[in-house]
């Protein structure tokens, strides 16, 4: 019985080492070229930041997957440019563009590796921080998304926050420092039960550092749902480029 046991438990740590270890290395990210991505929510409302869209406006979104916050700001009069690293979400954003009769750029690329995308008025990210769960790709997303700002323009963050009061992620931070991965990191289930990807949540400690560029328009937090339907938080930023004067 207790053999039978640590077998079981040799098997277990032999499955984490093969699945686990190469998705904590650097550039993990890229596994999202083919994640088809359905969260229990399939939009998340950009209404808050109604009040500081003009038409005419440019705007990037980054990590736009089939594109309909970036169509639902092209549909208000904005010049919108949508950025994904799934080939599939991009031709779903586009086929979505010409029925809807939205103008809308899309590109399908890594943006990490993007040289000259040019500078926007507003540059958006919603879900996107989430899949950077290896911290040297997570700040280089923003400080590239910072450098795509124009002048005093605007950046939009929606991402979650780490919530360790909550029993189900509780458990899976827990998991994730166990081995050894950054403090809010830890593996989303697939439906089989197989792991889709490592997530990260954030800190209060990383809100504040995501925000110190900016001059703060708002900072909302909110209850909302995963992926998968477990309750989670949220936080939504907005912030103003701060120019440097030299
Ligand atoms: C969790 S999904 C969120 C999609 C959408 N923003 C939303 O909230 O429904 C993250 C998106 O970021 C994209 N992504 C991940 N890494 C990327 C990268 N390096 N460059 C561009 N897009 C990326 C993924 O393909 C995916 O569509």
């Amino acid at each position: 019985m207790v053999r039978q046991e640590s077998i079981n438990i040799w098997f277990e740590n032999l499955a984490y080492t093969m699945v686990f270890i190469p998705m904590s290395e650097p550039g993990e990210y890229a596994l999202w070229r083919s994640l088809d991505y359905r969260p229990t929510l399939a939009t998340l409302p950009v209404d808050n930041l109604a009040p500081y869209l003009r038409r005419g406006q440019t705007a990037l979104e980054i990590g736009c997957s089939r594109g309909q916050t970036t169509m639902w700001l092209g549909s208000r009069g904005l010049d919108v440019l949508g950025i994904d690293i799934n080939g599939e979400a991009i031709s779903q954003a586009r086929r979505s563009a010409k029925i809807s009769n939205v103008k809308a750029h899309f590109i399908e690329g890594d943006f990490l590796d993007q040289t000259d995308l040019g500078k926007f008025d507003l540059v958006l990210m919603i879900r996107v921080l989430t899949c950077f769960a290896e911290y040297t790709n997570w700040y280089a997303l923003l400080s590239r998304s910072f450098d795509c700002i124009a002048g005093a323009g605007l950046i939009y963050i929606h991402d979650f926050v780490a919530s360790p009061e909550n029993d189900v992620y509780r458990e899976r931070y827990r998991e994730g420092t166990r081995r050894g991965w950054r403090t809010g990191n830890f593996a989303v289930p697939g439906k089989e039960g197989d792991i889709q990807f490592i997530a990260h949540h954030h800190s209060t400690e990383e809100i504040d550092e995501i925000m110190k560029p900016y001059e703060k328009v708002f900072l909302n937090f909110h209850d909302s749902l995963s992926l998968n339907g477990n309750a989670c938080r949220m936080f939504e930023f907005l912030g103003k480029a701060r120019v440097s004067s030299s």
